[in-house]
């Protein structure tokens, strides 16, 4: 008799063939959609509406697992939802079968080897390694050690123009109050054994641009974990007179996407040096401040192009007198709601709706530059759902999502793979190699130590300049 371990169990759930192993799960019951490289089985399981991975696993490993990403859960952190336990499962001969570990399937989720193929700029190259990073550095905040850092361990949500990376396998974790710098260390230590091996066979397999390679993108990764480590907890010292630094250490952790809730600060004896740590820091800046203001729940990034938008309509509008949450409610319906509402129904399942407006400014952008005139809003959201999302695959549910697309479907090629904004090659266009792109221009000069959003010491220069 199999059981459920589970807070809050789906009854659709019960019925299923748990006495059959999972690998031999009839295909009825699944769907196929992009997945990692795993140890275990891994299946993604159809129930209604919902889509569920269900993974065969050992029970101590299991109940680990499942116990940690609640825990994770609760504490905000970016990782999939637990959703059961299913032990005590027997074949029909009596043979013992493993538990199986049943998570939520993380909508518009793609794992890596979905987002890399021959040419991957590295511009993108380092967005996804950003999104690592920040992911780390969110997890040892909450005194998260994961054990098993690796790309088959994150699943990335397109951000805006960025990635956000979440955490799918925590198998080997442990939740600690805070963790010590020799834990981390063990982190990073595992990263880069798996990230460099991950880098290797994608190399191997022609699937990493031939100007990247393995050792130095690791290094790269180290680097901005460590720069930003020391941004968010790091103690900095300064003279009595300078105390506006304060101002711009909080500025600046803001600009990452970061929250102080608490920042220690001490000033010697005689009062003429001040030292400041932060204590408390959550991630979610932005997202955080768009929810407050709209109730809209969105990826980091794709909050900052929100809110962004938001601050030019009120420029243009002449609001800057109003209440913030009162404009925030008529961009909402003057903006937002009318540009979302253009996507037909059977086209849902292809972007996020937050998404789906970041990509339409970009698109209305892309074409004012081109027709050298101001498109409305409308017009670029109905020309964007025509010409471009309706030839993009399905990226809720589809098994091969970008190299799909990257290697030519029957719609052709999309000019940038990772912003659909652009459209598709004319195959009757000359020249595609100039196109203008607001994310990725001068993409190819780009320094793989300095290139990307956690530029810390670009911030702390335009901080300088600023104050
Ligand atoms: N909830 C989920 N949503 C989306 N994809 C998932 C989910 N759970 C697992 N996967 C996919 O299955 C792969 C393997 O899962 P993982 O937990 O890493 O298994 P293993 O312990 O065998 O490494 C992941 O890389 C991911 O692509
Ligand atoms: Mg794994």
């Amino acid at each position: 008799m199999p059981r459920f371990l589970s807070a809050k169990p789906d009854q659709r759930l019960i019925p299923l063939p748990w006495g059959t192993p999972l690998a031999e799960w009839p295909t009825e019951h699944l769907v196929a959609l992009p997945r990692g490289i795993s140890r275990h089985v891994v299946r993604f399981i159809r129930v209604g509406h919902e889509v569920y991975a269900a993974k065969e696993v050992i029970e101590h490993l299991a109940i680990h697992e499942y116990r940690l990403l609640h825990d994770l859960t609760r504490l905000d952190a970016p990782c999939v939802e637990p959703v059961a336990v299913v032990t005590g499962r027997t074949a029909a001969d009596g043979t013992a079968l493993d538990p199986v570990l049943i998570t939520k399937h993380l909508q518009f989720s793609l794992p890596y080897r979905s987002l890399f193929h021959s040419g991957v700029r590295h511009d993108t190259v380092m967005r996804l390694i950003d999104a690592l990073v920040v992911l780390l550095a969110k997890l040892h905040l909450l005194g998260f050690m994961w054990g098993d850092v690796s790309l088959s361990n994150v699943l990335f949500l397109r951000d805006a123009g960025a990635f956000s990376a979440y955490l799918v396998d925590a198998e080997t974790g442990e939740l600690h109050d805070e963790l010590t710098a020799g834990q981390r260390e063990h982190d990073m230590v595992i990263l880069r054994t798996n990230i460099f091996g991950e880098f290797c066979d994608l190399e191997a397999g022609g699937l990493l641009d031939e100007s990247l390679d393995p050792l130095t993108l690791v290094d790269a990764i180290d680097t901005r974990y460590r720069e930003l480590w020391a941004e968010l907890t790091g103690v900095e010292e300064f003279s009595g007179g300078e105390l506006d630094r304060i101002e711009s250490r909080v500025r600046r952790l803001n600009a990452l996407g970061f929250d102080v809730a608490e920042l220690e600060v001490t000033t010697t004896s005689t009062g003429d040096r001040v030292l400041i740590q932060p204590k408390v820091v959550d991630a979610g800046h932005h997202s955080r401040r768009l929810m407050r203001l709209t109730g809209l729940d969105t990826e980091e990034n794709q909050a900052r192009r929100l809110l962004n938008d938001l601050d030019t309509y009120r420029a243009w509008t002449n609001q800057g007198h109003v209440n913030e949450a009162v404009v925030a409610h008529q961009w909402l319906n003057a903006n937002f709601e009318p540009v979302v509402a253009q996507i037909p129904p059977d086209l849902r399942g292809k972007r996020e709706l937050a998404q789906f407006f970041h990509e339409v400014l970009d698109h209305r952008w892309f074409r004012s530059q081109q027709e050298n005139r101001d498109v409305p809003l409308a017009e670029a959201a109905r020309s964007y759902v025509d010409s471009v999302l309706r030839n993009l695959p399905d990226e809720a549910m589809s098994t091969e999502s970008m190299v799909q697309v990257s290697q030519g479907n029957t719609a052709g090629q999309l000019r940038n793979p990772y912003d659909p904004s652009h459209g598709f090659i004319d195959p009757d266009e000359a020249d595609d190699e100039d196109e203008i792109d607001p994310w990725e221009a001068a993409a190819e000069q780009v320094d793989l130590r300095t290139a990307g959003m956690l530029d810390i010491a670009a911030l702390r220069a335009r901080q300088a300049d600023q104050d």
